[in-house]
């Protein structure tokens, strides 16, 4: 299996995440039933989770893309800006946000926001990734994948300077050996 050297450790499998985005997509299943679903996905991190978790989600729904830019390196910058990118109208909609982690809580704050404004009938976050530890800001996730520690980590769309995303597991980034 390719491990980069940078990579101290992988924390979830691919068969681990498999499994728990499968829960997930039946719990959501099973909450929506009867109703359509808009997914929108945050890109680029949750782009991975939003195609795994689509697929095992038995309903008609839809799918779309924003985006917000949050992060240099490692180290959040503070400031969240919101692309709602050609979203159209989701007024009366059932929305579904599709984020990949929960860190500071800012993005999904101001996503929040940004959506409620456009009158959607129903509005929850579902995150692969929280971490509690981390929070800044009152916001909790409806749906959780996986709660972790303090750690960066990379794999499975998540990335450090754009790289990594495409790790079939999500693993511990480490610069010790990065020099
Ligand atoms: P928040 O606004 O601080 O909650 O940060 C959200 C964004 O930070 C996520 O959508 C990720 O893109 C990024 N992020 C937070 N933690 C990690 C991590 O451990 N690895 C990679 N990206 C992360
Ligand atoms: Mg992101």
């Amino acid at each position: 299996m390719y491990i980069p050297k940078e990579v101290e450790r992988i924390l979830f499998t691919g068969e681990q995440l498999g499994e728990r985005v499968k829960q997930l997509g039946e719990e959501i299943t099973r909450d929506y039933a009867g109703r359509e679903p808009l997914f929108l996905g945050v890109l680029r991190g949750a782009a991975v989770f939003l195609v795994d978790l689509m697929r095992v989600v038995e309903l008609p729904l839809e799918i779309d893309f924003i985006r917000t830019q949050s992060y240099v390196g490692t180290e959040s910058c503070g400031k969240v800006e919101v692309d709602l990118m050609n979203v159209g109208n989701i007024e009366g909609k059932d929305v579904v946000i599709v984020e990949d982690i929960c860190d500071t809580g800012r993005s999904l704050v101001e996503i929040n926001k940004a959506l409620k404004a456009k009158a959607p009938k129903s509005l929850k976050t579902v995150c692969l990734l929280d971490k509690p530890s981390r929070r800044v800001v009152d916001f909790k996730p409806d749906y959780v994948g996986f709660s972790v520690d303090d750690l960066f980590v990379v794999g499975s769309g998540f990335d450090c300077d754009g790289k990594f995303r495409n790790l079939p597991y999500i693993g511990v980034y480490s610069s010790v050996n990065n020099v």
